[in-house]
């Protein structure tokens, strides 16, 4: 039986949802009744959110690859619609930081950074459009108000920068600037266009590691993460409400932009980072 909550009937696509936030995105999408198309580079970890969505009675299928391939969005889209014949919700969620400073950044660097978190995004909304234009002016038609939901991941090193990430700063300052453009080009569609800047959530690329650290792969690049014990205690104590985040209440912000009460809510990239600017 189908969950019953304030996202039932509703069908909902979150990039890199294998782990971290993206995870917890897809569970509380789940957990409120939406169908879920579940997207990683890594297809383990994906199959896991799949098994625990599953696991809560509710229904999902996967999309694996990276979202970067040129093909993705249609693939993405396809998933959706051919699974459960509809789209209501986009979180464009994948993506990683590849650090340094301007001096030592290659154009390597620059260019995989800006194509994970903007081109993607780009590419799986116009992906969309075909579908949420027709099925927008055809509820229209019938007298209907539908609204769907886009909400993309941006950071704080995208509203106020940050040292070593002009790349990542770029690129989540990007997502903004196309979420405020695509809110005012899908309004006549009832689409509410928004963002959210997430400040310090304690996930594998903010876990503290001591000495060399810490790596991750990301499609046979070999990217350093983690911060170093020290400099989290100290980005901590610069956090009024004390701590980092924790993936599942970063979640609960995205959740906020995808129910009926924020159906006015539109344009808008929300800060949510303990109180710290
Ligand atoms: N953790 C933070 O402090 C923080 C702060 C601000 C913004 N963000 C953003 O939140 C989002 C999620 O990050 P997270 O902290 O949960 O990281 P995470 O590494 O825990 O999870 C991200 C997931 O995305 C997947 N992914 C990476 N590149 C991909 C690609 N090309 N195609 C498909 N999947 C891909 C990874 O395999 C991983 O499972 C990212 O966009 C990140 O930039 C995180």
């Amino acid at each position: 039986m189908a969950i019953e909550g304030k996202l039932a009937g509703k069908v909902a696509l979150v990039t890199g949802s294998g782990r971290g936030i993206g995870r917890e995105i897809a569970l509380k999408l789940a957990r409120e009744g939406a169908a879920l198309v579940i997207n990683d580079l890594d297809p383990a970890p994906a199959e896991e959110t799949l098994a625990a969505i599953r696991a809560l009675g509710g229904q999902a299928v996967a999309c694996n690859g990276s979202v970067t391939e040129a093909d993705f969005g249609d693939r993405f889209v396809k998933a959706a619609l051919e699974n459960f014949g509809g789209i209501d919700i986009i979180v464009n969620n994948a993506g990683y930081t590849w650090d340094n400073v301007i001096q030592k950044m290659t154009d390597e660097q620059w260019y995989a950074i800006i194509d994970v978190h903007m081109t993607a995004p780009f590419r799986i909304l116009r992906a969309a459009a075909d579908f949420i234009r027709e099925a927008a002016k055809k509820e229209a038609a019938e007298g209907r108000e539908v609204f769907r939901k886009v909400v993309n991941i941006s950071s704080t090193s995208g509203v106020f920068g940050n040292a070593g990430q002009a790349n990542y700063s770029a690129a989540k300052a990007g997502i903004s600037g196309m979420t405020r453009a695509l809110a005012k080009e899908w309004g006549r569609y009832k689409v509410n266009v928004n963002a959210v800047a997430f400040g310090l959530i304690m996930t594998r690329l903010t876990e503290a590691v001591a000495g060399a650290g810490a790596t991750i792969d990301i499609e046979g690049r070999e990217i350093k993460v983690g911060v170093r014990p020290e400099a989290l205690k100290n980005a901590e104590a610069t956090i009024p409400l004390g701590r980092g985040g924790r993936p599942e209440e970063a979640a609960g912000s995205v959740y906020l932009f995808c129910i009926p009460e924020s159906n006015y809510v539109t344009g808008q990239t929300l800060v949510v980072a303990g109180g710290r600017p």
